[in-house]
């Protein structure tokens, strides 16, 4: 007998990669329904409106970019990273959306994104072992005995810091920041910096050209303010199951549970057993929500996730988000997707191109290639083209910072640079000029498809 879905009922279940060590439960308790009475950070109908987006991603009839920070941390928090992160998720978007000639759908990876699952529980440094880093929302990066002890009240700040950056995300958004022709102006300043400009620039002419003549015929911000404003999601890996079910509300209007943290939340491919407690949850919540899909999964256990979290097929219920690496996506990939095909389920399939293409540079530092993240979009674009499945989008770890924690890219960032600013907290970022470098390759590899698409229909 199967017990009925409480935001609780994952309690009973194997729980992968949630802290159990905390010094003190009754004041994780004591944290947990501190945050029960906190305000919800985003809203039912919110969730519900992403969904009906993402069902025109799986339908191909739009397109999905989703990336931020692999971690958020305190440390990091500052209104200019928001602002910049933003603002190059929103210039990708433009290009991505002219040249594929569909909306995309803007969805961060922040506003919560704190904790990590770890692939070791501890870290030895000069024989010294301590517990690992798992994220701020949990512990300290310092190394050191103290800062790696779990702290509750920690989920407290990243609370407030989520609260923060959402404010400043739903003003950026709607307060004019977010303007078209300020994207377009700031593309522009890229491709003029970038030591690769002149391949983007026919793309960025002929934008130009349509915003020419749309404000020719009238069609200018202020005679349509909506071109002032933007929808922007947020996201993050719904981790830590404790602070996800003091986040989950009845929603009054529909009297459904939502999952108040963040308008989509996924589960990693390190907590997607079925029987485990992360699917355990997320299968109650009415938010839309994802699971990556790493190189070990098989058809049969995809469609059993896919009937745990998506029972009725409801159009954008279930992103999946391949992450296999560029040399293995091409023996992986289409059998899943010819499975989920034939299957007739409404999925969108995205590729994470960043957590396959993970290796560690002679000089001791994570990093990952440009040109194998850049390969493995490529190959996710032209597999579902093959296997009659839409492309639906890409899930990135990006940042709009001037940071060196991947290799290659326009200014071919070497080993010896990485040192240069390398700091994230956890996985290696593109950094702003590879982000929007990659979206244009993107682009152009989406132009030619649609292209080929529209020859093959003559
Ligand atoms: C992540 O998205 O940071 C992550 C850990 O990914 P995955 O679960 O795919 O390994
Ligand atoms: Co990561």
């Amino acid at each position: 007998m199967t017990q009925p879905w409480t935001p609780a009922s994952w309690r009973s279940l194997p729980a992968k990669h949630i802290p159990t060590d905390y010094p003190d439960a009754s004041e994780v308790a004591r944290v947990e329904a501190e945050l029960r009475r906190m305000p919800p950070l985003v809203f039912a109908g919110e969730a519900r409106r992403l969904k009906s987006l993402l069902a025109d991603v799986s339908a191909g009839k739009a397109f999905l970019l989703q990336g931020g920070d692999c971690a958020e941390s305190f440390k990091e928090f500052s209104a200019d990273n928001i602002r910049d992160t933003f603002r190059v998720l929103l210039q990708m978007a433009l290009i991505l959306t002219f040249a594929g000639g569909k909306p995309v759908v803007k969805v961060g990876r922040l506003a919560g994104q704190f904790a990590k699952p770890r692939s070791a529980p501890t870290e030895t440094i000069d024989g010294v072992t301590l517990p690992s880093y798992r994220g701020d929302n949990i512990n300290g990066m310092e190394f050191t005995p103290e800062a790696r002890v779990p702290d509750p009240e920690r989920l407290l700040k990243a609370y407030g810091q989520s609260s923060s950056t959402l404010n400043l995300l739903r003003a950026f958004a709607g307060g004019g920041y977010a303007d078209l022709q300020n994207m377009h102006r700031w593309v522009l300043g890229f491709v003029d910096g970038s030591p690769q400009g002149a391949r983007y620039r026919e793309l960025t002419d002929k934008l130009s050209q349509a915003l020419d003549f749309m404000a020719a015929v009238g069609v200018t911000p202020e005679t349509f303010p909506s071109m002032r404003q933007v929808e922007f999601f947020t996201s993050h890996e719904a981790l830590l199951l404790g602070f996800e079910e003091a986040m989950t509300r009845v929603d009054s209007t529909s009297g459904d549970w939502y999952d108040t943290s963040a308008h989509l939340l996924w589960i990693g491919e390190r907590t997607r057993d079925v029987a485990g407690a992360h699917v355990e949850f997320a299968k109650g919540i009415r938010n839309p929500v994802g699971v990556k899909v790493g190189p070990t999964v098989e058809p049969d256990e995809l469609i059993r996730l896919i009937d745990a979290l998506d029972p009725a097929g409801e159009p954008g219920r279930l992103t999946l988000y391949g992450r296999f690496g560029s040399d293995k996506i091409g023996a992986r990939l289409p059998a899943l997707m010819d499975a989920t095909r034939r299957d007739g389920r409404q999925v969108v399939w995205a590729t994470d191109p960043m957590h396959g293409n993970t290796l560690v540079a002679n000089n001791g530092y994570k990093t990952r290639p440009f040109d194998r993240i850049l390969a493995e979009v490529r190959s996710f674009i032209e597999i579902a083209e093959s296997e009659g499945v839409h492309p639906g989008g890409v899930h990135l770890e990006m940042t709009g910072q001037n940071v060196t924690e991947c290799l290659g890219g326009a200014r071919a960032l070497s080993e010896g640079d990485l040192g240069d600013r390398y700091h994230t907290h956890c996985d290696p970022r593109l950094n702003g000029e590879q982000a929007l470098e990659l979206a244009f390759l993107v682009a152009e590899k989406l132009k030619a498809e649609r292209l080929a698409g529209l020859q093959a229909a003559e």
